[in-house]
């Protein structure tokens, strides 16, 4: 499915409980259907797979000559199981093969039980920042009460995750701008769970500037919401109040015992932002 939206842009974004996607098809260059550069985007797409989940969760690579050469890049969870990031990068790059027809800048950032990202273009982007277009989904509930002191450890915490994020990890790519952490329990709340992720090509400076803008971005507009993220085709922020897409298994929470109560009015608040 491909709405179209807005005239220049097919953008799908799709939320319901624990489920953030977005796929765009570019709308600015393009390509004939079955030419070169669509062999060798089918080409490098059916390596993609069996390579990005045997290298640790990131593969980046190209294929052709001149304007038919395609970049493209894949990427998972650093650590998830190769069997779950293969099915993952497969399903995305099915649903770009089967939706962008003839876009030549495509992604998709997937979440079918890891997080994975799919991209391809030409010219090169590896290293490139790039936050157009870019989404923001606002879900789940709602904060009602101790609002202030929430949203002020919120800040804190989001703040050392960017810092942890952009900081370049030493180690196989996928590492290089992930983070994932649990919060202590909050007043009144639970732990929540937050993931940020750049392109491992990008510098620690546009990392960083990627995730504030997501951050800024989100906090504008979910506002009190309870869960959700930003999007762009190079960087991703997620947040929520339980575990999700596995990216926490192996994370260890800092032990406070406190009392939990959930102030969540659960509502199926959905909020999509999309912008230009
Ligand atoms: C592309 O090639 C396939 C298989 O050769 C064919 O079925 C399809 O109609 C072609 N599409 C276009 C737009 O030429
Ligand atoms: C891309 O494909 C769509 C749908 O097949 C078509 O309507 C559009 O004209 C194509 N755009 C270009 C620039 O070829
Ligand atoms: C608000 O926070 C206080 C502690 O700072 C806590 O005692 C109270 O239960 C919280 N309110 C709700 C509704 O959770
Ligand atoms: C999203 O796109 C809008 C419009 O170009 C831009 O103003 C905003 O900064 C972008 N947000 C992020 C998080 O990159």
């Amino acid at each position: 499915m491909c709405l179209n939206f807005l005239s220049i842009l097919c953008f799908i974004v799709v939320l319901s409980f624990g489920y953030v996607y977005a796929q765009n098809c570019g709308e600015s260059m393009f390509f004939r259907p079955n030419s070169t550069y669509d062999t060798n985007r089918r080409l490098i797409l059916s390596t993609f797979p069996s390579k990005v989940s045997s290298q640790d969760g990131y593969y980046s690579g190209s294929v052709g000559e001149g304007s038919q050469r395609i970049y493209a890049l894949g990427l998972c969870i650093p650590g998830t199981d190769p069997k779950v990031c293969s099915d993952c990068i497969e399903t995305a790059s099915v649903g770009l093969l089967q939706n962008c027809p003839n876009q030549t800048d495509s992604w998709d950032w997937r979440a079918d039980k890891t997080l994975c990202f799919v991209r391809y273009s030409n010219p090169s982007f590896f290293d490139e920042i790039d936050q157009n277009p870019n989404t923001t989904v606002c879900s789940s509930g709602v904060i009602t009460e101790n609002v202030t002191e929430f949203k002020s450890i919120w800040d804190d915490f989001m703040k050392n995750m960017i810092a942890a994020a952009s900081v370049s990890t030493p180690g196989m790519p996928a590492r290089r701008h992930y983070a994932a952490d649990i919060s202590l329990p909050t007043p009144g709340f639970q732990r929540f769970y937050a993931l940020m992720q750049c392109l491992p090509g990008i510098s620690s400076v546009n990392c960083d500037a990627c995730l504030k803008g997501n951050v800024r971005d989100y906090k504008g507009y979910c506002g009190k919401n309870i869960g959700g993220g930003v999007l762009t085709p190079v960087c991703l922020f997620r947040w929520d109040l339980y575990p999700y897409l596995g990216a926490f298994d192996k994370i260890t929470p800092q032990p406070i015992s406190t009392r939990i109560i959930v102030a969540i009015v659960v509502s199926s608040v959905l909020f999509v932002h999309l912008l230009l």
